[in-house]
């Protein structure tokens, strides 16, 4: 159980206390998978407290619901306001904030449209996904797992059953003592990692995967393929097969929680000559003035944190 004195989570308009953040066991969503979520970061800035590309994830998040029938009883900019407000209900940064779309209600049935689809957003502090210390570098497994097709279980939407086939993959490399996985899609071009897509350095030219290998289309990736540009590296999305990732000059996973982590070794091939290599160096240099408010040139990709319009009361202990 998380530690979480005093916090709030948002659910259907009112900030409840974290242990009161409940639904019903045989909700829809748990029995099937049927609910579509984002991961969302909020850093300190100068300027206060602001979140990286709130618009963009919101987008996604109806985008991904539209697609799986269910019709968030919110405005996008209400589903902004949500998040702002959680994020100032909760004395957090870095911040991880997770709205989530279910349906909460008792429903059984696969074909079962008839539950109440719910908004919920949590926030919790950020830690690195890939662990202390994997801004040096991380050790990646080609998973034996492959990545659904896309014709199966659309990955263009972020739903929590897609989640599965990272969930084994994941598993299956942090047992044999790596902190990642690599999921090949089904013709065994590479994917993605669990949680984040992959990139490549070759010649200074920048390469990573396109939605034909039924990637999740990630914003830190979109952020990155337009620093990378404004960097002055040529950027290519085109299938990638496993040699040519092992004998890249430098390799990185990029996502919301994984920030950006170097790969300095994939199934016991090194990557490149150091760790991280000096393209990667220098896009997380960018990335990191970027994400604290550092570069007036990315500013729209902010979005700064009000205070609350009404404090939440904190709970008696
Ligand atoms: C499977 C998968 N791929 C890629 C990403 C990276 O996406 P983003 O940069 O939007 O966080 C994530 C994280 O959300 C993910 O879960």
């Amino acid at each position: 159980m998380m530690a979480a004195d005093g916090r709030k989570v948002w659910m259907d308009g009112r900030l409840v206390d974290f242990a009161d953040a409940r639904i019903h066991v045989l909700n829809h969503t748990l029995h099937y998978g049927v609910g579509v979520f984002e991961g969302i970061r909020a850093y300190p800035t100068r300027q206060g407290p602001a979140i990286f590309r709130l618009t963009e994830h919101v987008n996604r998040l109806v985008a991904s619901a539209r697609l799986y029938h269910m019709e968030i009883p919110y405005s996008p900019p209400q589903i902004e306001q949500a998040i702002l407000d959680t994020q100032a209900a909760n004395d957090i940064l870095p911040s991880y904030i997770r709205p989530i779309v279910y349906r909460g209600e008792p429903a059984l049935g696969v074909k079962n449209l008839a539950g109440k689809v719910s908004l919920a957003v949590a926030a919790i502090p950020a830690k690195k996904y890939l662990g202390e210390g994997s801004e040096n570098g991380v050790r990646a497994k080609i998973s034996p797992y492959r990545k659904p097709h896309s014709d199966a279980l659309p990955t263009f939407a972020k739903t929590s059953g897609n989640y599965l086939s990272g969930y084994l993959a994941g598993i299956d490399a942090m047992k044999d003592g790596y902190e990642e996985a690599i999921l090949l899609d089904q013709n065994g071009y590479v994917s993605e990692g669990t949680g984040e897509n992959i990139f490549l350095v070759r010649n200074e030219k920048v390469y990573t995967p396109g939605l034909e290998s039924d990637i999740l289309l990630g914003i830190t990736r979109q952020s990155i393929l337009q620093l990378a540009t404004d960097l002055g590296y040529p950027v290519v999305e085109k299938l990638i097969s496993v040699n040519e990732l092992l004998t890249a000059d430098e390799a990185f996973f990029t996502g919301t929680y994984a920030e950006i982590a170097p790969i300095k070794e994939i199934s016991h091939f090194a990557i490149g000559k150091q760790s991280p290599g000096p393209v990667t160096r220098e896009i997380v240099a960018l990335f990191q003035k970027v994400i604290h408010g550092e570069d007036p040139k990315y500013a729209p990709w902010l979005t700064a944190v009000p205070p609350l319009a009404q404090p939440v009361p904190r709970a008696r202990k």
